[in-house]
């Protein structure tokens, strides 16, 4: 059996990769590029430094600032309308993950028209939108590196998952100097994301001999790190290393799928407001004390790519030391249980039921070591306030 892998065509990867901007434009043929980012990156001044190192080549930029964390259906369509009024040949994404998926999302309607809700899985979205040039300023959503994206329909609060060929940008500058100043908040967050990625990329019921090796490297580079980052901002190999590690963590799951954490996470985050990385960090550790006793070897192996267990510990004890160091991590990481994130127990314990739904609807628990069913689904949901 062979495995299709899809990549962008061009990676820039390491220190400053963002400021080769113009040479990654010219090589893709591209000269009419529309910035899409949000207010944050324009006030670091990160969209003014993309403006100038394309100046210097003769290439101007407009600037669309005005995507939203997780984004909706709604907060897109003024991109759309944008990308559309100007005569622009790329689109470049910078920020987190919530502006380089609102910007896959645009590059698709600006071209091919239509709404969101047309393209959301088991669609497979295999036509070609505006080129989009990546930047990620987080080391966490690997977005630059995948086929998806996730728009949220705000009439159903559903975080819709959109698949295809069509959502990958085609390039992808992945340079950790944008990454220096993040808070450790959104350090954590996001850290915790890819290390998810990783993980959840090597249980998969679709990893494949590609994936493994971009996940297990991946799970190499965030593990020892992730404190590193979360504790010091300013540790370069700590934040290139995560850097790196979310890309090749981007790569691994694109290629073979997210499991359980994810397909529960979304719903979370549509229903309460949680950010992607918190809502995930809530679940990792009971879902994988719950996905363990299917796949106890491949658990084990990145419980020793993580550093935490040798060669020498028996897959039962290298378990163990992974689910303890995963509720260590939350703890050291400040995570909130949903309780502490300002949850109401009963809002929480009501909606379990459609959010339990939609999760598998996701598609993506189908991936999972175990395939849960609804009530399994509840069970930990539930005993996120045990
Ligand atoms: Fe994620």
């Amino acid at each position: 059996m062979s495995t299709q892998v899809i990549l962008p065509r061009i990676m820039q990867v390491g220190e400053n990769a963002s400021l080769e901007i113009a040479s990654v434009l010219v090589s893709l043929g591209c000269n009419r590029p529309l910035i899409i980012t949000d207010k944050m990156m324009v006030q670091l001044g990160y969209a003014r430094r993309i403006q100038e190192s394309l100046g210097a080549h003769n290439i101007s930029a407009h600037v669309f600032d005005d995507t939203v964390p997780e984004p909706t259906v709604k907060s897109i369509q003024a991109g759309v309308e944008k990308a559309r009024e100007g005569n622009y040949d790329c689109i470049i994404a910078l920020g987190g993950g919530s502006p380089i998926d609102s910007a896959k999302a645009i590059a698709i309607l600006a071209k091919h028209g239509g709404v969101m809700q047309d393209y959301r899985f088991p669609r497979m979205v295999i036509e070609q939108g505006l080129p989009v040039i990546a930047v990620p300023t987080t080391a966490g959503t690997g977005s630059e590196v995948t086929r998806f994206t996730i728009i949220t329909d705000e009439t159903t609060d559903e975080k819709m998952l959109c698949v295809g060929i069509g959502f990958m940008p085609v390039a992808a500058l992945v340079d950790f100097k944008l990454t220096i100043s993040l808070p450790p908040r959104i350090t954590a967050d996001t850290g915790i994301d890819a290390l998810t990625h990783a993980i959840e990329a090597y249980v998969s019921k679709k990893a494949n001999a590609y994936s493994d090796s971009q996940a297990i490297a991946a799970i190499k580079l965030l593990g020892p790190n992730l404190r590193k980052a979360y504790h010091d901002g300013g540790d370069q190999q700590a934040r290139e290393a995560m850097m790196l590690g979310s890309t090749l963590a981007g790569i691994a799951f694109s290629n073979a799928s997210v499991a359980l954490v994810h397909g529960m996470s979304r719903p979370i985050g549509a229903f309460f407001h949680v950010p992607h990385g918190l809502s995930n960090a809530m679940l990792l550790p009971s879902v994988t004390a719950y996905s363990i006793p299917a796949a106890p070897a491949r658990y084990a192996d990145c419980a020793r790519a993580m550093g935490i267990a040798t060669e020498q510990d028996s897959n039962e004890l290298a378990n163990q030391k992974l689910l303890t160091e995963l509720s260590a991590i939350n703890d050291e990481l400040a995570v909130p249980t949903p309780e502490k994130f300002g949850i109401k127990r009963d809002e929480f314990f009501e909606a379990c039921q459609t959010m339990a739904e939609q999760a598998l609807a996701s598609g993506s628990p189908g991936n999972n070591p175990i395939e849960p069913s609804i009530s399994d689904i509840i069970q930990i949901y539930q005993g996120l306030w045990h």
